[in-house]
């Protein structure tokens, strides 16, 4: 069969590359994909919010199923309009996509389902979120617009101070546009994050094994906050029993509301948690599989990844095989261009990547690359997504750095301490 992957980064790249390795596959295309893509599958100039282009080149070119990376066309329906041009596509229809879409519908239906979650309040005027915040103690707090932002509608603020000038921003400014409409202030948990990733067909789950991402863009977790630096699998953090909890209090109780609530959630359930003091609680769902999750947790991946795409959109997960996955841990660590995540430059050559190709155990996944005259250039904040496995996770990370210190282009950065959390929880 032929398959189309949508979006253009890492993820992606990962995702052309696992689904080219399913014998059932003959093509894969990538709309729009990037230099990485290319070369693992064929890429296709359309962007992924036109849905009526990419509709007729998935009926003029066979395409048989259709997976979508990120989340901005699953919010604008991407499913329901391939549904109704009766293609099978892989992903939440727009109305599950809101819990992605909308922290307040997302907040609203935790609080509804008992799922564990941070306190919150919701204001739909920037006047009242001020005095809400003038009124109360001066304990530290999250400010989130509404709607999607790129994530950059996130503060996580110290201070009131800081909290009032982020409603100034969201609310009044509207520095995030109708995505502010709303906001939202909750309570600020502590702990350590960690990212786990469910396919669900709306009735059954299949958990994939816990991974954990690196937001901020320096070393020790400073700086500003990213799409991600580096993310390792599994993490050490959530061992079994705690994963089962997860299931148990998180996952199914939000599948069997969104069912309840008539918006019955097909594909991937991304749930971002703070595993705090009094157990694990959610931060925020997506949609789709996280950016650079996605990368290790596909390296580890043995089952055919297009079977798993196909029992959830067909709605048979619970005959599903057992998936079958690599026991070794994989490490990735992003290269960055410099200045990311504010202003940076493209263009700039990207030299040793057939070096850093040849690392054992290594794939190199691009994220922001692009192709001009044979030569590979960067396209992107987040440049490379370097995927290694090793025996364990300081061997996995060795081989992701040595790979890394192949590749070169003006202004490349990554982070050093790529799952040193890891280790420090035993690893
Ligand atoms: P979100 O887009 O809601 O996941 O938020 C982005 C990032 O902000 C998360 O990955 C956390 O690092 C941080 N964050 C969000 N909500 C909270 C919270 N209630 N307490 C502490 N940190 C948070
Ligand atoms: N790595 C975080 C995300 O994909 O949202």
């Amino acid at each position: 069969m032929n398959v189309l992957v949508i979006g253009n980064g890492g993820r992606e790249h990962a995702l052309a590359w696992k689904i080219s390795q399913s014998s059932r596959v003959e093509r894969v295309f990538v709309a729009p994909g990037n230099a990485g893509t290319a070369s693992e599958a064929e890429n296709v100039d359309i962007s992924p919010t036109d849905f009526a282009r990419l509709i007729k080149f998935a009926q003029q070119n066979d395409v048989q199923l259709t997976i979508v990376g990120p989340e901005l066309p699953l919010a604008k329906g991407i499913v329901d309009a391939f549904g109704e041009a009766k293609l099978r596509i892989f992903g939440p229809r727009q109305s599950a996509a809101e819990l992605e879409g909308s922290k307040v519908f997302c907040k609203n239906l935790l609080r509804h389902a008992d799922v564990p979650t941070s306190d919150y309040q919701v204001f739909r005027n920037a006047d009242h979120a001020t005095t809400y915040l003038k009124d109360r103690e001066d304990v530290p707090v999250v400010v989130k617009a509404d709607g999607l932002a790129s994530g950059k509608g996130v503060f996580v603020c110290a201070t009131r101070a800081e909290a009032i000038e982020a409603v100034k921003r969201i609310g009044r400014n509207k520095e995030f546009g109708d995505a502010g409409n709303q906001i939202v202030i909750e309570e600020r948990l502590d702990g350590q994050e960690a990212s786990v990733l469910a396919l669900t067909d709306g009735r059954t789950i299949v958990t994939l094994p816990p991974a954990q991402d690196h937001k901020r863009a320096y070393d020790g977790d400073t700086g500003p906050n990213t799409g991600g630096m580096g993310a390792y699998c599994p993490a050490p953090l959530i061992g079994e029993d705690t994963l089962h909890l997860i299931e148990e209090q998180v996952l199914v109780p939000t599948v069997h509301a969104m069912k309840r609530g008539r918006r019955p959630f097909r594909g991937v359930l991304y749930a971002g948690l703070m595993m705090t003091n009094q157990g694990p609680k959610v931060l925020e769902y997506n949609v789709r599989f996280g950016d650079p999750e996605c990368q290790p947790i596909l390296m580890r991946l043995q089952s055919d990844l297009v079977d798993l795409f196909e029992a959830t959109v067909d709605g048979r997960l619970d005959r599903l095989e057992p998936l079958r996955w690599d026991p070794r841990p994989a490490v990735c660590v992003v290269m960055a261009s410099e200045g990311y995540p504010g202003s940076y430059e493209r263009g700039f050559p990207i030299r040793g990547l057939d070096e850093a190709g040849k690392v054992p155990d290594v794939k190199v996944f691009h994220s922001g690359t692009a192709t001009v005259d044979g030569q590979v250039i960067t396209n992107g904040g987040r440049v490379l997504a370097v995927t290694a496995l090793g025996s364990t996770i300081p061997n996995a990370k060795l081989q992701a750095y040595t790979a890394v210190k192949c590749i070169r282009w003006k202004g490349a950065w990554c982070r050093k301490d790529i799952a040193d959390k890891a280790m420090a929880s035993g690893a």
